[in-house]
């Protein structure tokens, strides 16, 4: 399964980046907000960084204004994929840029239907919010498992993104779901590596081995 970090934070990505761990990279509107720089020189210095997809968010409401600013957008990088909204002018939207070769991810995707509609449509990449399903009593897993299945049935060839990941268990659950990608919060990511059991693990190695070292010296 592929890993993307859902930031745009420089210093969380070069992290990841640095480990060889880093696939691609998610940002929105409000992820780009929370740097406060910027847009387009956030989203470029992301783009030079990351060797895979980096997605960035249209803001327009209306078919015409997201297509717009969709091809501006990809004129940004050659990596940039760009974010449209999961509604019916997003869909439009969707099947004009397929046509042009501009890559998409459908977000605030909820329900099947609504990714069977992005991947007819002509979506690269779907995303499913996981966390904000589990919020109201939904299942986010549920989700995702389904759109595997009837991806799987069907043919298509759009990658699902589980987004909206809140635990480390999320990200095993969608692994184990056959999820493409999973996008992850980078303050999140090293808590995939860390575990206390390790740490006390090694804590025990060094205590045990400085012991031998002076037993030796005696
Ligand atoms: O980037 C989309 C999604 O991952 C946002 O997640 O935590 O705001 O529900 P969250």
């Amino acid at each position: 399964m592929k890993i993307f970090a859902d930031t745009a934070n420089i210093d969380e990505i070069k992290r990841i980046n640095d480990l060889g761990l880093l696939d691609g990279v998610t940002t929105n509107p409000t992820i780009i907000a929370r740097e406060g720089k910027d847009w387009e020189t956030v989203e470029k210095e992301i783009c030079a960084i990351v060797d895979g997809p980096v997605s960035a968010e249209v803001t327009a409401d209306d078919t015409d204004g997201m297509v717009t600013q969709a091809r501006e957008l990809s004129k940004w990088a050659d990596n940039i994929v760009v974010k449209i909204p999961m509604t019916e002018a997003g869909l439009k939207a969707v099947n004009i840029l397929s046509k042009e070769g501009i890559k998409t991810n459908v977000t605030l995707v909820f329900s099947a239907a609504q990714g069977l509609l992005a991947a007819k449509a002509g979506a690269t990449y779907v995303s499913p919010f996981l966390g904000r399903l589990d919020d109201i009593g939904a299942s986010g897993l549920e989700l995702v498992e389904k759109l595997r299945q009837i991806f799987d049935i069907y043919g298509y060839q759009t990658e699902i993104i589980a987004a909206s990941i809140r635990h480390c268990q999320h990200v095993e659950q969608v692994a184990l779901a056959g999820c493409d990608i999973a996008t992850i919060p980078g303050h999140l990511i090293p808590k995939l590596w860390e575990h206390p059991l390790t740490d006390k693990g090694l804590a025990t190695f060094k205590k045990d081995w400085a012991e031998f070292e002076q037993l030796q010296k005696k």
